[in-house]
């Protein structure tokens, strides 16, 4: 079996400049461009492992010393199983609201920030093929979604599944759907340009999850022997970061990421402070997710987007609404529910236009988030700092 899988990646790699160009790229040229920023969605398919199993069975396992897989582990997690039903129904009403202003707005790429694939991603494997499918191949299908590029970005559960998982996000899917863009050398980091008739924006895409050091405690569901490695080696990505955004003469230099250095929940200060480093001495724009929820943090004069609300919101994960401090400009959320929803940025050579929307939630006979004219953006504001 393995030896089956790694005669396909050596193809993989002989194809590698093949599977680059089928990949296809957002529109050269353009005046102002439009782009989706999204992330924290991939629900839909996910089957988790029965309760019986998780509530009785699993704890006889642990006790009498048997390892259980982190997958296991993971797809037994209870806040997760409770939220199914609901996160189902939100990435697949959120899937068509974005469809619905991107169509409106003239969407030409998609920027994620990752965890596309709950709850524990998609591995090289008939689940993880059947997942993808689901899951993002046929949820964002239709009008602007039927041609536009995903820039791609790993999240915490993109990687439970360890290398397998990395090496399918990666590798294979830009082969199975020439949307899903994942650099040119089949790497978890990467960079590319978005270029306008008189402009240029720089992004960096980094896997935020070799530098947490949580991840490297051996409870963790993310300790696995692609994060032991990478944690080892984040100065490549760091390097690599800091290579790229001193190379680059572009109006615009973002940092995609999935974790967040500013948050209303966990910061990821000491973690990511290499990175945010390099972002600030360039005058650069943070993307990221993981907190559930849609906000604009602007601090030490650096923005942050956070782009987390295309699937299960949670309102904990932007302190409910309240801000915790002068750095929190805008969070879509109250007591109860965080806004599902998502930012367009509108790029140009003067400005970054960036405006959040969030969705009029309406369920069954209720209405979780109400928003009078949802087409309309919720919060903007526009960057004028040009990055250097
Ligand atoms: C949408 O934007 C792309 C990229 O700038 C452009 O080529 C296309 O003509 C636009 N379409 C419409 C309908 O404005
Ligand atoms: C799911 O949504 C319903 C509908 O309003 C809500 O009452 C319930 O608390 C939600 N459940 C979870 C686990 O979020
Ligand atoms: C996990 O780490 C702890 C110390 O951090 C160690 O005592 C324990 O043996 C480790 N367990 C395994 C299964 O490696
Ligand atoms: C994150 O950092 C900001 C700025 O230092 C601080 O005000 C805020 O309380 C921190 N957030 C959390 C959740 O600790
Ligand atoms: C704020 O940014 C400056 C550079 O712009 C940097 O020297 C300083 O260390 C940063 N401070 C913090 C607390 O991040």
């Amino acid at each position: 079996m393995i030896g089956t899988v790694r005669h396909l990646f050596a193809i993989v790699a002989l194809l590698g400049g093949v599977f680059a160009k089928r990949s296809v790229v957002a529109p050269k040229g353009a005046e102002v461009l439009t782009v989706a920023v999204i992330g924290d969605y991939g629900w839909v398919g996910w089957t988790p492992v029965p309760d019986h199993f998780c509530l009785e069975v699993l704890p006889e396992l642990v006790a009498a010393g048997i390892t259980i897989p982190n997958e296991v582990l993971n797809d037994c997690d209870p806040g997760d199983k409770a939220s199914l039903v609901n996160a189902t129904a939100f990435q697949t009403d959120t899937a068509s609201y974005v469809g619905q202003v991107c169509s409106m707005k003239n969407c030409s790429a998609v920027i994620s920030v990752g965890d596309n694939i709950y709850d524990s991603g998609a591995d090289f494997s008939t689940g993880g093929i059947l997942r993808f499918q689901e899951a993002w191949v046929d949820m964002y299908s239709q009008g602007v979604f039927e041609y536009a590029p995903w820039y791609q970005c790993l999240g915490n559960h993109d990687i439970v599944k360890g290398q397998s998982a990395v090496d399918f996000q990666t590798k294979i899917a830009p082969l199975y759907d020439d949307r899903w863009y994942f650099g040119t050398k089949g790497l978890p980091y990467y960079t590319y340009d978005l270029i306008g008739k008189d402009w240029t924006a720089t992004f960096v895409v980094v896997d935020s999850d070799c530098f947490l050091s949580k991840y490297q405690k051996n409870t963790s569901v993310y300790y696995n022997e692609y994060t032991i490695e990478c944690h080892k080696h984040t100065k490549v990505q760091v390097d690599f970061l800091a290579e790229t955004f001193k190379k680059s003469k572009a109006d615009w230099k973002f940092l995609q990421v999935h974790h967040p250095y500013m948050s209303s929940s966990t910061n990821y200060t000491m973690d990511l402070l290499p990175l945010i480093e390099i972002v600030e001495e360039h005058n650069g724009i943070v993307l990221n997710g993981h907190d559930h929820c849609l906000a604009h943090y602007v601090y030490n004069q650096t923005n942050y987007i956070l782009s987390g609300g295309a699937g299960y919101t949670q309102a904990g994960d932007c302190n409910n609404g309240i801000k915790l401090g002068p750095y929190a400009k805008f969070l879509a959320a109250n007591a109860e529910t965080a806004a599902n929803g998502f930012v367009t940025m509108d790029i140009s050579k003067h400005a970054v236009n960036v405006e959040y929307y969030a969705r009029d939630m309406q369920f069954e006979n209720n209405d979780l988030y109400p928003v009078k004219q949802d087409l309309k953006p919720t919060y903007s504001f526009e960057i004028t700092k040009h990055s250097k």
